[in-house]
Parts: C-alpha cells; sequence; structure tokens
C-alpha cells in the first residue's frame, strides 16, 4: 500500500479546523443549551422564499445554470445594490453569483493571490482569510485592532502598506465584523478608502452582516473604491438562509471576468432552485430585512443583559448578533482545553 498523505500540501498542516464548529460540535447538541456558538439568525426561511425553490423544482429549473448565476438573481443582486447601498454594479459583467459567500471569499484569494503574497487582516478576524491565505502560499499579515476600540485606523493601515509595500496583494475589510460586532461609520470607511486608493491593492470588502447594523448607516468601501473593491455578500444572514448557500461576489468587469474562470473550475454553477429563492428573497428588499434586523436586536439586547449578570469584561456592541468578552485564561484552560493552543497562538 501507498501512503499518499506525504502528498497533502504541507500548508494544511498548519491549519486547524475551526474552533468555532469544534465548540459547536461538543457542546451545541446538549438538550436545553442556549446555543450562542455558530453565526446564525435562528431564524426560519421564510415561506415564500421555500416555496419559490419548491416552485422551481416543479417547473423543472434542474438543469444547470450559467456560470455566473441565473439572470434574474443577477439582476435582482444589481437593483438589490443600488437601492440599499447606491452601488452600481452591471449585471451582465460585474456580479458572480457563488456558493455562498464563502466561495466568493476563496474564489478572491485563489485568483489573486501566489506564493510570498501579503494579506493584511485586521486581527481579532474570521478565520477563513487566514486559512486561504495558507492554503494560496502567501501570508498572512495580522493588524491587531484590539488596543483601537477593534477598529483599523488610517494612520494603522498606512503603517502596514508602507510596511510591506508591493507585495501586498489585498487588504481585508470585514464589517459589521465578526467576531467583534464593531462597524465603521460612513466617515471611517470614506477615510479608509482615502488611504487605500494611493496603493496598488485590492480591497476584499467582506459584508456579510450589512443587514445588521443598528446603529450606523452601513456604507461600502464599493461606493468610494468601486474599481478596486471585490465586494462579497450573500442572503444566509440577512435572510436567514444560511444552509442555502448564495452569496456573490462584485468587482470591476475585468476582474469578474477572470474570476469567474476560477468559479466556473471550482463549482461551475450554483442550484438552480436555490438561485430562484434568493430571487424571491430579494423581491422583499426592505421588509423582511427590517424586521429581521430589528428582531435579531431585540434578541442580542436580552441576552447581552442575561450575559452580563455572569460574564465581565462584555464590549459594547454596535452591529450583528455576536458580542465579545473577556474570559479569564484558567477558566478556559481548565473548562475548554481544546481553546490552549488558540489562546497561547504568538
Ligand atoms: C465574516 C463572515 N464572512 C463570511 C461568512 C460566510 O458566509 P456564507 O454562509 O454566506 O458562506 C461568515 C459566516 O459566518 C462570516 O462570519
Amino acid at each position: 500500500m501507498i501512503d499518499i498523505s506525504p502528498l497533502i500540501k504541507p500548508g494544511l498542516g498548519n491549519i486547524t479546523p475551526s474552533l468555532i464548529r469544534q465548540i459547536n460540535n461538543r457542546f451545541g447538541k446538549i438538550p436545553g443549551i442556549v446555543n450562542l456558538t455558530i453565526g446564525e439568525p435562528d431564524f426560519k426561511t421564510p415561506d415564500h422564499i421555500k416555496l419559490a425553490a419548491v416552485q422551481s423544482i416543479l417547473n423543472n429549473r434542474t438543469h444547470y445554470a450559467p456560470n455566473r448565476g441565473t439572470a434574474d438573481l443577477l439582476k435582482a443582486i444589481s437593483v438589490y445594490l443600488a437601492s440599499r447601498f447606491g452601488l452600481d454594479y452591471n449585471p451582465d459583467t460585474q456580479i458572480i453569483v457563488t456558493n455562498g459567500a464563502s466561495e466568493a471569499i476563496s474564489t478572491v484569494f485563489n485568483g489573486i493571490i501566489d506564493t510570498g503574497d501579503v494579506v493584511l487582516i485586521g486581527s481579532p478576524a474570521f478565520s477563513l482569510y487566514h486559512t486561504l491565505t495558507i492554503l494560496n502560499g502567501g501570508v498572512p499579515v495580522e493588524m491587531d485592532v484590539s488596543k483601537t476600540g477593534f477598529k483599523l485606523t488610517p494612520k494603522m493601515l498606512t503603517g502596514f502598506l508602507n510596511k510591506y509595500r508591493d507585495k501586498v496583494k489585498l487588504v481585508i475589510l470585514n464589517y459589521p465584523n465578526n467576531p467583534t460586532g464593531i462597524t465603521y461609520t460612513p466617515n471611517e470607511v470614506r477615510e479608509l478608502a482615502n488611504v487605500l486608493r494611493n496603493y496598488q491593492v485590492g480591497v476584499l470588502s467582506d459584508e456579510v452582516y450589512s443587514e445588521l447594523a443598528y446603529f450606523d448607516e452601513h456604507v461600502s468601501i464599493a461606493s468610494y473604491l468601486p474599481e478596486q473593491t471585490l465586494l462579497v455578500n450573500s442572503v444566509s444572514k440577512s435572510y436567514a438562509m444560511t444552509g442555502w448557500r448564495i452569496g456573490y461576489l462584485c468587482g470591476s468587469p475585468a476582474v469578474i471576468k477572470e474570476l469567474a474562470k476560477v468559479h466556473q473550475a471550482n463549482v461551475a454553477t450554483v442550484g438552480t432552485p436555490n438561485m430562484d429563492a434568493a430571487t424571491e428573497a430579494f423581491s422583499l428588499v426592505i421588509g423582511m430585512l427590517r424586521r429581521c434586523g430589528l428582531f435579531i436586536f431585540a434578541s442580542v439586547i436580552i441576552c447581552v443583559s442575561r450575559l452580563s449578570r455572569s460574564v465581565t469584561g462584555l464590549y459594547r456592541l454596535r452591529a450583528r448578533f455576536m458580542c465579545m468578552s473577556r474570559f479569564p485564561i484558567r477558566f478556559m484552560e481548565r473548562r475548554w482545553p481544546m481553546l490552549n493552543s488558540w489562546h497561547k497562538k504568538p
């Protein structure tokens, strides 16, 4: 027997399976537990969206769809982005429907990051950016934002861009942010854009929580840097559709033309009935999202006030349905040994 495991890319050895998934697998099924692990709304997908998928199947829309997505969904995304955020994306040349935001993010990394390329990531961050940088042979450089209210400042960003100069291919922005729950004000977004426009770097802006900014108007950095930005979003959180796996990637026509090849090679296209369901979701733009946002906000307030009875150091929350708290290291060591390697990370 020949062992082919040594053929696996060495970088994979440096990647640990998602901790939040490990915690969820271990504790999530305990009867009666309030599960605050994986980031997803506890709403059910609305019935009119489910029915659109049923109807799609009954109408035999069960064949391959065009690679970049169905014409109806591409148009619905374009209309949504224009009406909600004033963005101008041509459905024929500037949008790809992906398998959730996750595939949109991996398409960007696979299409842009090569050996030795630096990716600047605000830290703490959603772990996928780090994983994909390593998988593509790149170098993740973490910009520690814990001392600046969990926000990347123009000064800090300039410092990192100047330090790594031409090596930087991508800067990752994620706001409203996972895991910190912070978001940027329109003015802060403009200031970051003013820095970024002076460098030849791509800006991957992961805005999957854009409908969950409670206090601040969400402004996409794409409205300041349309050419430089690779905008990622999905219906997962905003329409309670995490299991349907519909996301989208938007950018300039030249970049989207190339990245569509990566998408085509990896997944060919996304499931047609799921795309039809997402098209239906976008037909109710404001109603559903706003209602959903208010419900989520109310649940978060209740949850945070309950938690604050037993947990100290909860950070103020501006968006999303997550909050950050301090935990004594001793507690983690005793109760959750699996987290040891994480908090001891250099
Ligand atoms: C910041 C961030 N980006 C992307 C994703 C993935 O979203 P999707 O379910 O649409 O793939 C998540 C999921 O939790 C996330 O938190």
